[in-house]
């Protein structure tokens, strides 16, 4: 199964699709992940990426369809994939059903995590992540079951992410309602899209999304 999950900066996203990589075994593909994995690397591409995320703004749309693109070819991602953070706008979606067309694939399911504005620009002040393997964590919602160790590699230094300063969250939400939420009923009209609850628990979430998922399958 071909999954989009879509929804604004905080909604949940990079968290619950980590959830369906382990429930579902799909294969987690997130733009951002990729593109700050880039600017890690110092590549051009990835330099160039930076300067706009840390802004707020959306990289180059050609940029980031070539590297989905590529990425949708590697063999695992014949197995099913969750797509995160793209597409982030209508030439993106248009851009994503050529390649697939082209692959002999589809997305089969779009879920909308619906949130509230301020409590995300709220929420994101809470995360951080593990520096070493990057599991996501937050102060309040998700904290590492020893405090100050991570769970998953049991790492002692954490980072937070550049761009999830107060000031560029806003922005980052403007340019989400603006350019990614007209998605929405791109996705209505082709039949294929449900909406859960983002401000639920985490857990709720994560149950509201398998249903929706089970209810695109039929
Ligand atoms: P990207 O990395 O995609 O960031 P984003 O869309 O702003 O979303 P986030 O990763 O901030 O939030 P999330 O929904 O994943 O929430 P999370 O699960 O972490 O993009 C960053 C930048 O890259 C963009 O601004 C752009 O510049 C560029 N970019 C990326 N893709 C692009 C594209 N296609 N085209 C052009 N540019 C692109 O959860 C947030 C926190 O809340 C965590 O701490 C988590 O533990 C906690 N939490 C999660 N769910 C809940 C809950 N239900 N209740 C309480 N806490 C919760
Ligand atoms: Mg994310
Ligand atoms: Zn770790």
């Amino acid at each position: 199964m071909n999954i989009i999950l879509l929804g604004p900066p905080g909604a949940g996203k990079g968290t619950q699709a980590k959830n369906l990589e382990l429930s579902k075994g799909l294969v987690h593909l997130s733009t951002g992940d990729m593109l700050r994995t880039a600017a890690k690397n110092k590549t051009p591409c990835g330099l160039e990426a930076k300067k706009l995320m840390d802004r707020g703004e959306l990289v180059s749309d050609f940029v980031v369809m070539e590297i989905v693109s590529e990425r949708l070819d590697e063999k695992d991602a014949r197995g099913g994939f969750i797509l995160d953070g793209v597409p982030r706008n209508v030439v993106q979606a248009h851009m994503l059903d050529d390649a697939l067309a082209e692959k002999g694939l589809a997305i089969d399911c779009v879920v909308e995590i619906v949130a509230d504005d301020e409590a995300l620009v709220e929420r994101i002040g809470g995360r951080f992540a593990c520096a070493s393997c990057g599991k996501g964590y937050h102060k309040e919602f998700k904290t590492p079951k020893v405090e100050g160790v991570c769970d998953k590699c049991g790492g002692t230094e954490f980072s937070v992410r550049a761009d999830d300063t107060p000031d560029t969250v806003r922005n980052r939400l403007g340019v989400y309602h603006k350019k990614t939420e007209p998605l929405v009923h791109y996705y209505e009209k082709q039949g294929i899209l449900k909406k859960v609850d983002g401000m639920a628990d985490i857990n709720t979430v994560a149950s509201q999304i398998e249903s929706a998922i089970e209810g695109c399958d039929k």
